[in-house]
């Protein structure tokens, strides 16, 4: 045989036929924007490594959170940045805590906006470490009732699915039950089922103030040589209640997003973190990439993986796109 009876090449000589060849297709359904909520009134402070993303106050995040709502995406993600830490976060489960009065504002003026919390402690304890310290480690049990009650006081506040990202063992149980405790049994939980110790992390930890101030996250979030385990934490958090899995980091984890869109039947969602967007923003500045076309492979090779919803900084500029 001279040549192969199978020619896949016939299929791609022109776009229509690519087109309708595409297995993949990013929509704007798809995006979740990540904002940062900060004190004050009128403050919008760049990240440094985040071109185009600010640390807002309440008044600029409802200006940000209506353009990305006219673009169609439907859900923000919103982190805060307190004024004050302590040593229990308090300020994580304050009724007039800045996420608290973000998520009250925005779903005022914005009704139709999915707004999802981030449920964590460490943009909130002066030690930057996700739960309750004990000496010189993190108190899983004693972390399970603060984080419950950060999600009833977001739940409150009128946030539509609360999204743990502490990685104690327990909290997804423990915040459905504190939940539906308090009639708030119609409110989802997207789980950080299989969140990683990452060091892509490095852009948003400025962005939030969130650096841990001694020691690292390798005793609560996962080793990034492990997947088997990724199953294990993502089976928990179904049998825990939880309605969404996300994996973080996407782009160095793709394995994983497929792996766990095999084994669990819940909708998946991908994180797209800080590092990751950072990296390409700035190989796009030095003129080494084309910033815009990878930036869509990205979103599009997390979709092929298995994701159904992409947290990503790059959602606005993705949305732009995919409206021409
Ligand atoms: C809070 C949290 C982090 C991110 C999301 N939620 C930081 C961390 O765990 O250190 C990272 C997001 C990003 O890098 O874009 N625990």
């Amino acid at each position: 045989m001279l040549f192969p009876d199978y020619r896949p090449r016939r299929m791609r000589r022109n776009e229509t036929l690519r087109r309708m060849m595409r297995e993949t297709t990013l929509s704007v359904d798809d995006l979740i924007l990540p904002l940062f909520a900060i004190e004050g009134k009128g403050v919008k402070n760049p990240i440094d490594a985040m071109p185009g993303n600010f640390q807002l106050s309440v008044d600029n995040l409802v200006k940000t959170a209506k353009q990305a709502f006219d673009l169609g995406i439907p859900a923000i993600i919103l982190f805060g940045i307190p004024s004050k830490k302590d040593a229990l976060g308090t300020q994580a489960y304050a009724k007039d805590g800045i996420v608290q009065r973000a998520v009250k504002t925005i779903k005022d003026k914005l009704p139709d906006l999915v707004v999802i919390t981030d449920v964590c402690l460490c943009e909130y304890t002066d030690h930057g470490h996700c739960g309750f310290i004990d000496g010189q480690t993190v108190d899983n049990d004693a972390t399970l009732d603060l984080l419950a009650k950060a999600a009833l006081s977001h739940a409150k506040a009128g946030a539509d699915m609360v999204a743990p990202s502490d990685m104690m063992d327990g909290r997804v149980a423990e915040i459905r039950a504190t939940l539906d405790e308090n009639d708030f049994s119609q409110i989802p939980i997207m789980s950080y089922a299989a969140k990683y110790c990452s060091s892509f992390y490095g852009p948003f930890r400025e962005a939030a103030q969130s650096a841990p101030q001694f020691g690292d996250r390798r005793s609560y979030q996962m080793d990034p040589a492990n997947a088997r385990e990724a199953i294990r934490e993502a089976t928990m958090d179904v049998e825990e209640g939880a309605d969404i899995i996300m994996v973080k980091p996407a782009l160095p984890y793709l394995d994983i997003i497929c792996r766990i869109r095999d084994e669990v039947d819940l909708p998946v969602a991908a994180y797209n973190v800080s590092g990751e967007f950072s990296m390409i923003k700035a190989a796009e500045k030095m003129g080494w990439i084309d910033g815009q076309k990878v930036m869509m492979e990205t979103l599009t090779s997390i979709k092929r993986a298995g994701a159904e919803m992409i947290l990503t900084y790059f959602a606005m500029e993705a949305a732009a796109l995919i409206n021409a």
